[in-house]
């Protein structure tokens, strides 16, 4: 079968990388793809949201199957564009419409949704600027820290946690005079959770679904997990508290409500469902809904999957999920993120690399890469590089990410130094 991947990111480095080691694979496509995934199939240069190129791409290269990356062109419709076009609606396309996107396209209609069915998240109200008085009682009425979101896709940068009141009444007005554009136009506003935080990654064929492999991200920019939120400096899995007992409560409480508040809501989801939760006393909360799998964590999710994982996406096409059983790897898996300086505000691109792309024990998985003029490697992203790293325990997985990231040269090369390092000590490998 012919695939088509869409994105150009880490993760679909790492899908790229996973799909093609697939025995049934006869050809894998990646649009616009980075010179990472090259090694793994053609890279077409075409934008994803241009639908009716990928339209062309997939008649012209005979696909069997688009497997979508990225949350923004599922959010734009691009299932739906295949769905109701006479020439694509035959092709299955991972990744769901745009109703079932909205879990991560609206943060209102994610967190109406999980109040309908039951599913434990942090309290909440959602506000338009007419509303703005009320929004204002409802942050009087909560205890510090406060928590405030815009409701659209805002690259990550839509949540602001404040300390005082008086910062939160800031960034609410920050938020209805348009910091965020039209996605700050509805607030979120909630209660705050403490606890650690996960991940967990669901794959469904809107009837029947398998669980992935968890992850823990790092979200911040700094060591200690100070500074700037990031698209992710890091991951790690198997996560140590993850354990048989808190997994029971994530699927009865969480999982198993989700797919079915799915079904019963008349949402037909085909895809991934990534979702963020707080552990929080050994109890998980849903933090958020993503309608995709994570960057960086699908970088040590899908090394660790070891059952075939084009069969696997071919099945949920079918709807053949239901009875399959995901073969997990025994081992760990770290990844390390390489940034460019600066990350993730301004930063330099154009930056040539070097020093050694490989080492033992550990993949390399390209993300703000390309190449220059002269066909030789520079940096063009924020985060350049995932550095992963595969052994028997979490401190030799994590050496040997570490090693890989030692390896590599850019001008501005910046990565945190204690990814996993929480993790060391309360676990049980
Ligand atoms: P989100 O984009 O919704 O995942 O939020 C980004 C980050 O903000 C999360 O990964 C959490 O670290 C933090 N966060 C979001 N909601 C809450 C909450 N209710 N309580 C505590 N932290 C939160
Ligand atoms: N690493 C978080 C995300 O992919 O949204």
């Amino acid at each position: 079968m012919n695939v088509l991947l869409i994105g150009s990111g880490g993760r679909e480095n790492a899908m790229a990388w996973k799909i093609a080691q697939s025995s049934i694979l006869t050809q894998l496509y990646i649009a616009p793809g980075n010179p990472g995934t090259s090694t793994h199939g053609i890279n077409v240069d075409i934008n994803p949201l241009d639908f009716d190129k990928v339209k062309d791409l997939v008649i012209s290269k005979n696909i069997g199957l688009v497997v979508v990356g990225p949350e923004d062109p599922l959010v734009k419709g691009i299932h739906d564009f295949f769905s109701i076009d006479k020439a694509l609606k035959h092709i299955p396309v991972i990744g769901p419409k745009k109703a079932g996107a909205l879990l991560e396209g609206s943060k209102d209609f994610s967190k109406r949704f999980m109040v309908r069915h039951g599913i434990p998240t942090a309290a909440f109200q959602s506000f338009k600027e007419s509303s703005k008085k009320e929004a204002v009682e409802f942050l009087n009425s909560l205890t510090p820290p406060y928590v405030l979101k815009a409701d659209g896709l805002a690259a990550g940068k839509g949540v602001i946690i404040c300390n005082t009141l008086g910062d939160a009444i800031d960034t609410l007005n920050d938020f209805f005079e348009g910091r965020f554009g039209s996605a700050g136009e509805i607030v979120v506003i909630e209660e705050y959770l403490g606890g650690i935080e996960l991940s967990v990654f669901v794959l469904t064929d809107g009837m029947s679904y398998v669980m992935l492999p968890e992850a823990k991200d790092y979200k911040r920019i700094g060591d200690g997990d100070t500074g700037l939120n990031t698209g992710g400096m890091g991951s790690v899995s198997p996560v140590p508290f993850c354990n048989g007992a808190f997994m029971e409560k994530v699927v009865t409480r969480i999982v198993d409500p989700t797919i079915n508040g799915l079904k019963s809501d008349g949402i037909d989801y085909l895809g991934f469902i990534f979702i963020g939760l707080m552990n929080v006393d050994g109890n998980p909360y849903v933090i958020e809904y993503n309608v995709r799998l994570g960057d960086p964590e699908t970088q040590v999710v899908l090394p660790r999957i070891q059952s075939d994982f084009l069969e696997l996406l071919i099945s949920a096409s079918k709807r053949e999920l239901s009875g399959l059983k995901v073969v997990f790897s025994k081992q760990c898996a770290s990844s390390v993120i390489l940034a460019s300086e600066g990350y993730p505000g301004s930063y330099a691109k154009g930056k040539s690399i070097g020093g050694r792309l490989e080492s033992d024990g550990a993949v390399l998985f390209h993300a703000g890469t390309k190449y220059g003029a002269n066909g030789e490697l520079i940096t063009s992203g924020g985060r350049v590089f995932s550095a992963v790293g595969l052994a028997d325990s979490h401190e030799e997985s994590l050496a040997n990410a570490y090693r890989l990231a030692n390896a590599i040269e850019f001008k501005g090369k910046y990565y945190r130094k204690d990814i996993g390092r929480d993790l060391m000590f309360s676990s049980e490998k």
